[in-house]
């Protein structure tokens, strides 16, 4: 049993057997159940089959359906519930009696019942026929926002469906786990990471950098303790980084040129952290940022980008390859269009980690199909 919801003018509560009268005054009328799913009811007798079905739901604790009672005059006014759920958030349903359209109820009614899911659940989902004004009315004024516009045919008709979401705080919390892997923490690897850095925090994404290439990184022994630990025999940045990265959205490795790649202890960084972890990677977004003074600097962004690849991570790009040129930080400064291609990166690379967030919730991510790996005899 739901508490009951009071607002200014109404009481949400429980139905009950005595409501069948009050529920047919809509059921039956078709102007009312015009976009609904079902067809008018033809008798109470059909009303009361079906308020016996609604009233045993509540037997159920995942069964909200209120009924919108009128303070002032104790008439049931109309119903709203929770119809259905999509990828696991309640989907909301609301019906009314036509005398008591347009005067704000089903608005009141509807903040209400939203705000009590709401301490249950992040993100509510509701559905309204492009054609059916006032409801579009309702859901806009209650905040929830547009997402979708769907033909879907309905009792013998095409309907065009408008679809809204609900979401607590926004895309809420989201993180960056940015690699420096540069040795020296203040040359011109960090700074084209800053510049990236700051375009993601002025998006509202949190950054935590972490600085590889000044440590002491051994590269990968194969020795696959790491199957059974889930953790790298080697104590040291691989294993720090590792449960950090496994909070984050997505990952930025910046790394020096030498010798037309990626700083050997990046690499040793990056395939002990990804060979040795075994939370999902898929869908954190990745991106390369490289630092040359003159040559080399796409084999060096392609050398990153594979771990990604691999991974299942999307990878975010710019209007160039990600790159600034120099031999000392202040050399950078003056690389303008470099510097420029990361401001654009941090801005295109939170709009793909909200956009994620929000596709995730929507559609949920697609299955991995899994099975034997082929052509290597030890199975990896
Ligand atoms: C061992 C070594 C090899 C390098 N190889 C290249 C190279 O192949 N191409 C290049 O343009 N710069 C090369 N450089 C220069 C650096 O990549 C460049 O100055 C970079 O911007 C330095 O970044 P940092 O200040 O973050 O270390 C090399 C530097 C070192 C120390």
């Amino acid at each position: 049993m739901h508490k009951n919801l009071h607002t200014e003018r109404l009481i949400l509560r429980e139905l009950k057997e005595s409501d069948a009268e009050a529920i047919f005054k809509w059921a039956r009328d078709p102007e009312v159940t015009r976009y609904l799913t079902w067809n008018p009811h033809g008798s109470i007798e059909v009303t009361e089959t079906i308020l016996a079905l609604w009233l045993k739901d509540y037997e159920n604790e995942e069964c909200y359906r209120y009924g919108i009672e009128l303070k002032e005059s104790g008439e049931l006014i109309g119903m709203i519930d929770v119809v259905g759920y999509h990828h696991g958030n309640p989907v909301i349903g609301y019906v009314s009696n036509r005398d008591f359209w347009n005067k704000g109820y089903m608005t009141e009614a509807l903040n209400a019942f939203k705000n009590m899911l709401l301490e249950k659940y992040d993100t509510i989902v509701i559905e309204a026929a492009k054609d059916n004004i006032g409801s579009n009315k309702v859901i806009q004024k209650n905040g929830f926002r547009y997402v979708y516009t769907e033909k879907r045919s309905m009792k013998g008709e095409e309907l065009e469906i408008n679809g809204y979401r609900y979401l607590k705080g926004g895309v809420g919390r989201m993180r960056v786990l940015i690699i420096n892997g540069s040795g020296r923490t203040n040359g011109c690897t960090a700074r084209a990471l800053k510049e990236v850095a700051d375009a993601l925090q002025e998006d509202g994404i949190e950054v935590n950098t972490y600085n590889v290439g000044n440590q002491d990184i051994r590269g990968c022994i194969s020795c696959h303790s790491c199957r059974k630990t889930g953790r790298c025999v080697f104590n040291d940045a691989v294993n720090e980084i590792a449960p950090i990265f496994e909070e984050a959205d997505g990952i930025v490795v910046g790394t020096p040129v030498y010798y037309a790649h990626a700083n050997g202890n990046v690499i040793s960084f990056l395939d002990r952290l990804f060979f040795s972890t075994r939370f999902d990677k898929k869908m954190k977004v990745g991106a390369a940022v490289v630092s040359s003074r003159r040559a080399g600097s796409t084999s060096a962004f392609d050398e990153i980008n594979k771990y990604f690849t691999i991974s299942q991570m999307p990878i975010v790009s710019s209007n160039y390859w990600n790159e600034v040129h120099g031999f000392k930080a202040e050399d950078v400064e003056k690389d303008i269009e470099g510097l420029r291609t990361l401001r654009n990166l941090g801005h295109n690379m939170a709009f793909m980690l909200k956009a994620i967030k929000l596709g995730r919730l929507e559609f949920g991510y697609p299955e991995t199909e899994k099975g034997p790996s082929t052509s290597f005899t030890d199975g990896l």
